[in-house]
């Protein structure tokens, strides 16, 4: 979020300094290299560096220049589920220490997703106790919690599709709103000005939702595949077109990953429970996401029987298309799942192969691409949506595999269009004798 915020924020003119504790990342991003994969993000950071309105630094007194500071750390999780802080106290203390002997004002900016108080009882006074100033006056204090997604990072950040700016300090919020009105152009109207505590719980509530919106359509994809002649995408469909429900995040398959939903749905659970509350619904939208991976081994399970000594391709790695990101990826339960039964395992994502060879190490094969993965496989399993197997011919996937069979666990393929062709294909959310698909055999 902070780097794509950065090059955004210097394409459009700004003066930006980035400031980081990890000095191997700078080393990279001074190269105009991304540590990780975003769309576009390489062209933003080129651009910048070049022209020279963004740069980089691990040395915080930087931020002394600056008239905005935005912090934009991670806030992972401790291992009971609740959130760490330390970043955001950190990076607080460094902006606070920076501005000791400055005169002029400064906006500081928590854009980090944070638990409902922490501006106001953390970020404020690690700001006035290591600044010597007053928040109101000389520093002026905003939450402004951020909606963008990985692998569309830079659209969503020149084009949201919402503000909220969250602050009891009128000034801190004219001064960011106007900031925004220059860098959109225009004047905002999905703008929200509200309280700190109700920016904070809005990013919770927000990610919780979708959080929820995916488990329920995983849920009812679970219950269509015990009644005959049922489609989940259908249902999706049908359901989505109603204008109080929506289409949007009803794509049923293996559940939630990445370094937000799992942490901020796990983070808000532990903020209810210290306050004596136990958020049932939010709860049973985890219980629900935990146990969704295994539908994957199941299906291939369903369609070999033993998976022992069977070559299985994994395609696609990453949490979700457009990212080598594989932090909290169902990739992972599935291929140790898949190792445990004794399949051995070939796998091919179009970005995440590095990370992955990081995690998964020599337990599997790794392939050089998608028709390398499925060469010889008794069997496909689609975990990650990419538009690349979104494209394959199933012909290509028949000609090379031992066993065409496709675990479709993302449903890239039409039922009708598999119908026609001799491949065992196995989906969630398909009800028995849906299609003649699902009864089709593989070639003898
Ligand atoms: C999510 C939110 O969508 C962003 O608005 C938010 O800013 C971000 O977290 C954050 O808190 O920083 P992101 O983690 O990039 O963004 O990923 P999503 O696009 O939300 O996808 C999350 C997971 O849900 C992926 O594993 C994806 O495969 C899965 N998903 C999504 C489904 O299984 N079905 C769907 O219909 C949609």
């Amino acid at each position: 979020m902070g780097l794509v915020t950065a090059a955004c924020f210097a394409r459009k003119g700004h003066e930006v300094i980035g400031i980081d504790t990890d000095n191997h990342r700078l080393e990279q991003i001074q190269r105009g290299e991304t540590p990780f994969f975003e769309p576009d993000l390489v062209s933003y950071l080129e651009e910048t560096l070049r022209d020279g309105r963004l740069r980089v630094t691990p040395d915080p007194s930087a931020n002394s220049q600056s008239d905005l500071a935005y912090i934009t750390v991670g806030t992972p999780s401790n291992r009971e589920g609740s959130i760490d802080l330390a970043h955001v106290k950190n990076a607080a203390r460094a902006i606070a220490q920076s501005l000791r002997h400055k005169d002029l004002s400064q906006l500081v900016v928590v854009k980090s997703t944070v638990i409902p108080g922490t501006a106001r009882n953390l970020v404020r006074p690690m700001l006035e106790s290591e600044s010597g100033k007053i928040v109101g006056e000389q520093i002026h204090l905003c939450s402004n919690p951020e909606f963008l997604r990985e692998g569309n990072a830079i659209r969503d950040t020149e084009f949201p599709d919402r503000i909220i700016l969250g602050s009891d300090d009128a000034q801190a919020i004219a001064k960011l709103e106007t900031f925004y009105n220059e860098f959109y152009g225009r004047r905002f109207h999905s703008l929200i000005r509200t309280t700190h505590e109700n920016a904070e719980l809005i990013k919770y509530a927000n990610n919780a939702f979708l959080a929820t919106k995916i488990s329920f359509i995983n849920c009812i994809a679970n219950i269509a595949e015990l009644i005959p002649h049922t489609d989940i995408s259908v249902v999706a469909k049908a359901i989505g077109m109603d204008e109080r429900i929506g289409r949007s995040f009803l794509n049923a398959g293996l559940g939630w990953g990445g370094s937000c939903l799992p942490k901020d749905v796990e983070a808000l659970i532990a903020l209810s429970k210290t306050m004596g509350y136990s958020p049932d619904l939010i709860e049973a939208t985890l219980r629900t996401n935990q146990n969704q991976w295994r539908k994957a081994i199941k299906l291939a399970k369903q369609a070999l029987g033993s998976l022992s000594g069977k070559r299985v391709a994994v395609l696609g790695l990453a949490f979700k298309p457009n990212t080598d990101d594989m932090r909290e990826a169902v990739s992972i339960p599935i291929v140790k799942g898949l190792l445990t039964e004794g399949a051995s395992v070939v796998a091919y994502d179009p970005a995440a192969m590095k990370s992955a060879e990081l995690i998964f190490k020599n337990l599997i094969s790794y392939a050089k691409n998608l028709s390398e993965c499925v060469e010889g496989a008794e069997c496909a399993i689609i975990v990650t949506e990419w538009d690349e197997f979104k494209g394959t011919p199933l012909k290509m996937l028949i000609e090379r595999m031992k066993q065409p069979t496709i675990i479709d666990c993302r449903r890239l393929y039409d039922l009708d269009e598999v119908s026609q062709v001799p491949i065992r294909f196995l989906a969630i959310g398909v009800g028995p004798n849906s299609r003649k698909a699902c009864e089709s055999s593989p070639p003898q």
